[in-house]
């Protein structure tokens, strides 16, 4: 491949410390941002491969958005997740970068859609025969369901990411504490909320490269077993964002150990099928729960998961016999080789 003019594009939300500070104990858990950020590491990583990356913040504004149209490029690498503090906005930067004949690494708008809205998502595994927990969806007084719910249940908003509005009395055991629960989502989340049957179990990533053969990549284990005892174990915002917490120390990732080579087939083979059935492309991570009686469920598709070097799917790539800068390489011939 020749040396490609590469924009990283990424977005910033500019957290107002005033607002949040006045917010005290109770403020839920926002995302914060690492010091070497992971546009940075995808740039450095384009630079070794011999390309020409150049740096594109999206802040929210119509002007960044204007100003992307004008710049020239040959692909776009896209780490966008959201809009001007909208986190269902993906899909519309990435609608945007094909109204105005940019190339662009990742899912397409269709896959984002879908893998955004948990409840769509979850009726079409339904169709696939993939399993994932029993749920109800309500917004704005309105309920949609089909099963019969067993407590416990974990609640939280259908179109969120990054564990947002999920803290550990996401899990409930009652009627009295779904109801609270609920009501603090819609009063904090402009977004349904989905009810799902909370899956006792240990909790895995499996990462996926590749379109036409899509290939997964080895199961990754968040260990949630070190958390304080009465937690639930669950990644809640602590668990992702909540840096000097005991939560946060305490849990870690690593490549699974201890998993037979059934377990692993049938995680690497759901993750295959829910990517599939998403229609997700070049890059993607599933995240599973498996039960002690060896039975799996898929909890959520992330198209576009997080590229830090330090994060599950770069591990699970270099696991796999790939440098950081070799999978970065992998994503950007995924998109170029497409039409
Ligand atoms: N049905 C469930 N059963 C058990 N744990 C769950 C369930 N749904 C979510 N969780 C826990 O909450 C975490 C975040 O949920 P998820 O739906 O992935 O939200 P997000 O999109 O914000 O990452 C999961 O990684 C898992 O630990
Ligand atoms: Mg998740």
């Amino acid at each position: 491949m020749g040396r490609l003019k590469i924009v990283v594009l990424y977005d910033r939300v500019l957290v107002d410390e005033s607002e949040e500070a006045a917010a005290g104990d109770k403020a839920p858990v926002v995302r914060t941002l690492d010091k070497k950020e992971v546009e940075e590491e995808v740039a450095e990583a384009l630079t070794k491969l011999g390309h020409e990356p150049v740096l594109y913040e999206i802040d929210g504004t119509t002007k960044s958005l204007l100003g992307l149209a004008r710049v020239d490029c040959d692909l776009v690498f896209n780490l966008c997740e959201s809009f001007a503090d909208d986190d269902t906005a993906d899909f519309k930067i990435a609608g945007f970068l094909e109204l105005i004949g940019k190339k662009y690494t990742g899912s397409g708008t269709h896959g984002l859609m879908l893998a955004q809205d948990k409840a769509i998502a979850k009726k079409i595994f339904a169709f696939h025969g993939i399993h994932t927990p029993t749920f109800a969806k309500s917004y704005r007084g309105r309920l949609d369901f089909s099963h019969d719910l067993q407590f416990p249940v974990i609640v939280k908003p259908a179109r969120e990411d990054g564990s947002i509005g999920i803290e550990f009395s996401a899990v409930v055991n009652s009627i009295r504490e779904l109801m609270e629960r609920m009501d603090w989502l819609h009063a904090n989340f402009d977004s349904p909320v989905l009810i799902e049957e909370y899956i006792d179990g240990r909790e895995m990533y499996v990462g996926i490269l590749g379109n036409d053969k899509p290939e997964p990549l080895p199961v990754v284990e968040l260990d949630l077993s070190k958390l304080p005892d009465g937690t639930p174990r669950i990644a809640a915002a602590q668990v992702k964002w909540g840096k000097g917490t005991k939560a946060y120390r305490d849990t870690k990732s690593a490549i699974a150990a201890d998993l037979s080579e059934e377990t692993i087939a049938s995680l690497q083979q759901t993750a295959v099928a829910a990517y599939q059935a998403l229609e997700l492309r070049d890059y993607g991570r599933v995240d599973m729960r498996l039960k002690p009686d060896g039975g799996l469920h898929v909890i959520e598709v992330n198209p576009n998961p997080w590229l830090s070097s330090r994060a599950e799917f770069a591990m699970a790539a270099r696991k796999a016999g790939r440098t950081y800068s070799q999978l970065i390489e992998e994503i950007v011939e995924l998109t170029t080789s497409r039409a």
